[in-house]
């Protein structure tokens, strides 16, 4: 049963209390776009691209749908020009760091956004966390994780625990967003393999 009502793109919604609006939006087919969320994972707020406009009494502001809680009688907008001007600048923002990345090529041709607009930092890795987090919390091995901060941010496979649980699982690769994971696990597999025998072939 639902304890919340509230609207969304104009639709009536009821809501259970302690549901996202995310969560609230996608139980009756409403998209709002993701990055970073994943429905095993615990809400994270990183990418911000799943901003949406919500209207209180009159008041509007913006919020990161999927941590934001449903409330009573709010009004949200999942495409208004506030909405789409702050998605098109985080589509900018992280294009810079992933041009090649098939979802932010489809997110950019939605709110038509210039891949070029900001100078190219390709890192490839856009800090979404799934990978991190969906090996913590689902798979449980911590066999990736970040390391550095800010600007120097990146994720990093722990040689010793990717050696032994990476080759079997490799769940994580089609969560990421840009082809930077799988780099990264070839680098790291490239690390942690040992270099071909260099013994001489003995003549039988
Ligand atoms: S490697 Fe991919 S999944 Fe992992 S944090 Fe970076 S963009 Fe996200
Ligand atoms: S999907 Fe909400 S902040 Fe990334």
């Amino acid at each position: 049963m639902s304890d919340i009502l509230l609207q969304i793109d104009g639709r009536e919604v009821g809501a259970r209390e302690g549901m996202t609006i995310l969560e609230a939006a996608q139980s009756v087919g409403i998209s709002i776009p993701t990055l970073c969320h994943h429905e095993k994972l615990e809400p994270y707020g990183a990418c911000r691209i799943c901003t949406v406009e919500v209207e209180v009494n009159g008041w509007t502001k913006l919020v990161v749908s999927c941590v934001h809680p449903v409330e009573e009688n709010i009004i949200v907008r999942t495409r208004s020009e506030k909405v789409d001007r702050i998605s098109k600048t985080i589509i900018e923002l992280l294009m810079a760091h992933a041009p090649d990345s098939p979802q932010l090529q489809d997110l950019a041709q939605e709110y038509g956004a210039d891949k070029d607009r900001f100078e190219k930092d390709a890192s490839f890795c856009i800090h979404c966390g799934l990978c991190v987090r969906y090996c913590a919390e689902v798979v449980k091995k911590n066999a990736i994780g970040f390391v550095g901060r800010g600007i120097n941010k990146e994720i990093s496979f722990i040689p010793e625990i990717a050696a032994k649980e990476c080759d079997d699982c490799k769940e994580c690769f089609p969560l990421c967003p840009t082809s930077y994971l799988q780099a990264a696990f070839v680098l790291t597999k490239a690390l942690f393999s040992p270099p071909p025998s260099s013994e001489p072939v003995q003549d039988e």
